[in-house]
């Protein structure tokens, strides 16, 4: 075999190290990281349903998922009668989210807004707000943290629900996590796989992820990488975050075999 048996490599697109840059690019793709994206969004639905219920948000109460992306968490939340609004900084997850809703005909709202200034957008206040999949990490420093949690809190009534998820990083941090092992799935006969791999700071604060997806499309194997940086946010420090923004009762939900894949915070406006 020579040089001359392989296609040249295309150049892979530069990695891109702001989040909304990064959740642009994704934004089509989204769903490739799932089996079946729309199955696992209703399935969060149901969870994050039962999980509002118990905590006494039931529909139609008014529900912000602060950080919505292309509408996992809150178009099935809407489907279930919750009044929803979706809001995201990035236009293109936005859009998508907006698209999918026009499909399925799901009514909900969804607006660009960054959750470190909702505010500015979004001036009703709501029975719950939710943040899904690890979007908090994505403010790395304690500031905006402080200022996402004050945002959020200013957007709930008084004792609104305040749920968010994100990746057991204490657990993470412990076993030096190397990533997510790429898995093959094969849609409609095109086969893809996905997969990331981590690099940690040397203090384990951050950690960036790059994501991989390959997929087999018209017999020809496309590769595409992307980068993105989160906080290794342990759950302690996000408590004393939360106490800090003025939320009570906050507790946390370990994964269960029939509940969400990642550790859920819940507190009190
Ligand atoms: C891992 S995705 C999760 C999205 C959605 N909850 C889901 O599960 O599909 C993280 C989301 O957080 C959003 N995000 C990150 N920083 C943000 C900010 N400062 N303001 C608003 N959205 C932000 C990203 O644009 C992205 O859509």
């Amino acid at each position: 075999m020579t040089h001359a048996d392989f296609a040249p490599v295309p150049a892979a697109p530069l990695p891109v190290s702001d989040p909304r840059e990064f959740y642009d690019q994704l934004a089509g793709d989204y769903h490739l990281m799932f089996r079946d994206w729309w199955a696992s969004s209703r399935r969060q639905g149901e969870i994050l349903g039962g999980l509002l219920a118990r905590h006494d948000v039931q529909p139609p109460a008014t529900v912000l998922d602060c950080t919505c992306g292309i509408g996992t968490q809150a178009l099935p939340l809407a489907m279930r009668g919750y009044r929803v609004v979706g809001s995201d900084y990035s236009a293109a997850a936005i859009a998508r989210a907006t698209e999918v809703a026009a499909d399925r005909k799901i009514p909900i709202r969804l607006v660009e807004a960054d959750v470190r200034r909702l505010g500015e957008v979004i001036s009703s206040s709501f029975d719950a707000v939710v943040s899904f999949d690890n979007s908090l990490p994505h403010l790395l420093t304690d500031a905006d943290l402080a200022a996402a949690l004050t945002s959020i809190h200013d957007r709930l009534a008084s004792g609104g629900l305040f749920v968010g998820s994100i990746r057991d990083y204490d657990a993470l941090v412990r076993e030096r996590a190397g990533g997510v092992m790429p898995g093959v799935v094969s849609v409609g006969g095109e086969p893809r796989i996905y997969g990331q791999a981590w690099q940690w700071d040397e203090q384990m604060r951050t950690v960036r992820i790059h994501m991989f997806i390959l997929r087999q499309q018209d017999g020809e194997w496309r590769t595409v990488v992307r980068s993105t940086t989160f906080r290794a946010l342990r759950r302690a420090e996000l408590t004393t975050a939360l106490t800090a923004a003025s939320f009570t009762d906050i507790e946390w939900v370990d994964p269960a075999p029939d509940g969400y894949y990642q550790p859920v915070v819940t507190a009190r406006a």
